[in-house]
């Protein structure tokens, strides 16, 4: 039987790569997008491609709907279905509000929410044809309780929490099930550049005393596209050592 295809946003990065080494290990063909193919992008590529696991590069910025159009349209010209999309890709641009610049937000919106919203609407067209689908959105922490100086990703999270709802009513019928992971804080190079006293500071506030690395999200995800969770939809589930209790 041919492998099930999972389409993963921003594969090069801490958590995406974990995904993409978790959905292989669980067999999984993958298409993996980035914007530019970099040096560890592409030994992740050369290490991951094997007999067991097709792995495809698609190329393009999620929060150009025209990219995401036709990344999709590649991945099923070349791989012929598309069973799990993860809408992983994201960025930040942290500033108090006095700071934040138009830009500042709606650069961090379009990308975060805007990008999601393409590839499920270009995916869920094939999907509902083939009445099965998974769509994993990457939410945070963050878009559940907010937090100062990210008024933006806040924002944009949030907004992913309730397009994972809508989508999840909208498409259940036809057998595609969304849902939602809330990251708390885990070790990747989003979170890298934060000073040690910030993340002595953020440690002190989850309950398990200690930063989540990106397999803890992977093996969510792993779960949430696998057979065993066919009858959760609509669902926010946080990955964050307590901090959302
Ligand atoms: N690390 C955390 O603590 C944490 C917590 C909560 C949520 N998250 C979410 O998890 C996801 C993955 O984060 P990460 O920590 O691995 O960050 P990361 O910065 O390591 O990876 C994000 C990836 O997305 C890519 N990307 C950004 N904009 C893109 C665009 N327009 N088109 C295509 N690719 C783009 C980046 O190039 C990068 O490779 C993000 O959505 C992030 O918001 C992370």
């Amino acid at each position: 039987m041919a492998n099930k295809v999972a389409l993963i946003t921003g594969a090069a990065g801490g958590i995406g790569t974990a995904i993409a080494e978790k959905l292989k290990s669980e067999g999984f063909d993958l298409a993996l997008n980035v914007r530019t193919v970099k040096p560890q992008f592409k030994e992740l590529v050369e290490r991951l491609s094997d007999e067991s696991c097709h792995v495809q590069v698609v190329l393009g910025d999620i929060a150009r709907a025209e990219d995401c159009k036709r990344m999709v349209e590649e991945v099923i010209e070349e791989q012929g279905q598309i069973d799990v999309l993860v809408n992983n890709a994201g960025i930040t641009r942290d500033k108090l509000v006095m700071q934040m610049s138009e830009a500042d937000f709606e650069d961090v919106i379009t990308t975060n929410l805007n990008g999601a919203f393409y590839l499920s609407k270009y995916v869920s067209r094939y999907m509902m044809k083939r009445r099965s689908g998974r769509i994993i959105n990457m939410a945070s922490v963050v878009g559940l309780h907010g937090n100062a100086g990210q008024a933006n990703y806040a924002a944009a999270k949030a907004g992913l929490v309730g397009m994972t709802k809508s989508f999840a009513k909208e498409f259940a019928s036809r057998n595609i099930l969304v849902n939602a992971i809330a990251p708390g804080f885990i070790e990747t190079p989003m979170t890298e550049k934060l000073t040690e006293q910030v993340k002595d500071k953020i440690k002190a506030e989850i309950p398990l005393g200690k930063i989540g690395e990106p397999s803890d999200v992977a093996n969510l995800t792993a779960f949430l596209a696998g057979d065993e969770s066919r009858y959760i939809t609509g669902q926010v589930i946080s990955v964050d050592g307590g901090m959302n209790i």
